[in-house]
């Protein structure tokens, strides 16, 4: 039995970053695998940070070789969609996402992540994010009503047992800034028909429209995934982190091809008010296998 990495299902946390790595010699990625292996998080109770560290696909191939499911692939190109819309590829080598009940918490231990691994990578992306209103991204929508709960997140999010890379996960990171001011000049109606569902309460529309979110990612068709989307960014710039896992990397795939409207020619209306800025996967190994790199 193989251990999930226990960031991925850590809810409840006010304060996260996003650190993304380059690696600085391509030729010392085992060097740069023990170095992450040996972050630890404070011994504290109150004061503690969760991590989830993730690796570009092919890199991770490289370090441990067949410890992922075959053909897990990075963000490598970016997604042409209908009508121009595009949603770039911004891969980096790593990932060390870090979450705590404060941002003091997380910015202390963030910078001496930074300083323990600077020998061998550097940083390509740094993102912070807090939440909004208790449960809402940046729209004003409930985000994550469709989640599965934490009893059935695993079975969606986990690789499961008996095949390459058990217990690790597919994690698509993906930066959306919000064209605030034109959402916010919408009527709420106008609004809940581009998402699909209410804006108070969160209640799927009965009639939701083909362009709607909701029906762009619907995971009766695409597979259940599990999210843990966060607002990011200052009062003038700003949206939402996309941090979505999955046990299989073609749920993510698809759902991205569909919001672009490449599979049934329908783009997503919510694509119209926020724009991806950043486009990256990572395979999230189980801690057995982040411990064998020690
Ligand atoms: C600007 C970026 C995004 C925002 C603000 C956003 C917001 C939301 C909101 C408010 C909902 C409805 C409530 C819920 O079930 O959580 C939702 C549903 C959902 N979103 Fe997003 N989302 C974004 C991007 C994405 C992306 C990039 C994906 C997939 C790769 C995605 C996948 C989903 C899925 C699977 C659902 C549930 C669909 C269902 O009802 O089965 N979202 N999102």
């Amino acid at each position: 039995m193989y251990t999930p990495q226990a960031g991925i299902f850590a809810l409840g946390t006010s304060s996260h970053v996003y650190l993304e790595f380059d690696l600085l010699d391509a030729s010392k990625c085992k060097e740069f695998a023990s170095a992450i292996s040996a972050i630890r998080e404070p011994r504290t109770t109150t004061g503690g940070v969760n991590f989830v560290i993730g690796f570009r696909p092919e890199l991770w191939g490289e370090i441990v070789p067949g410890d992922m499911p075959v053909g897990v692939e990075g963000f490598n190109k970016s997604i042409e969609g209908v009508e121009g819309f595009v949603m770039p590829a911004t891969q980096h080598d790593a990932l060390v996402w870090m979450s705590g009940s404060a941002y003091d918490v997380v910015f202390d231990m963030a910078r001496s992540v930074l300083h323990d691994l600077a020998a061998t990578a550097k940083l390509g992306e740094e993102t912070s994010s807090w939440p909004y209103r208790h449960d809402r991204d940046l729209t004003g929508f409930v985000d994550g009503s469709e989640n599965p709960t934490l009893l059935d997140a695993p079975t969606d999010a986990l690789v499961p047992e008996g095949g390459p890379g058990a217990a690790g996960s597919v994690l698509l990171l993906q930066k959306w800034k919000h064209r605030t001011a034109e959402w916010e000049a919408l009527p709420v109606e106008k609004q809940e028909l581009i998402m699909g569902r209410t804006k108070a309460d969160s209640v799927e529309l009965e009639d939701k429209p083909e362009d709607s979110h909701v029906a762009r990612t619907d995971q009766d068709e695409f597979g259940n995934i599990f999210r843990r989307n966060m607002p990011y960014g200052n009062v003038d710039d700003h949206g939402t982190v996309f941090v979505g896992f999955s046990a299989e990397q073609k749920r993510l795939s698809k759902m991205l091809d569909s919001m672009a409207g490449l599979v049934n020619g329908k783009r997503d209306a919510l694509t119209r008010y926020t724009e991806p800025l950043t486009g990256s996967y990572y395979f999230v190994p189980s801690v057995e296998s982040l411990r064998g790199l020690r």
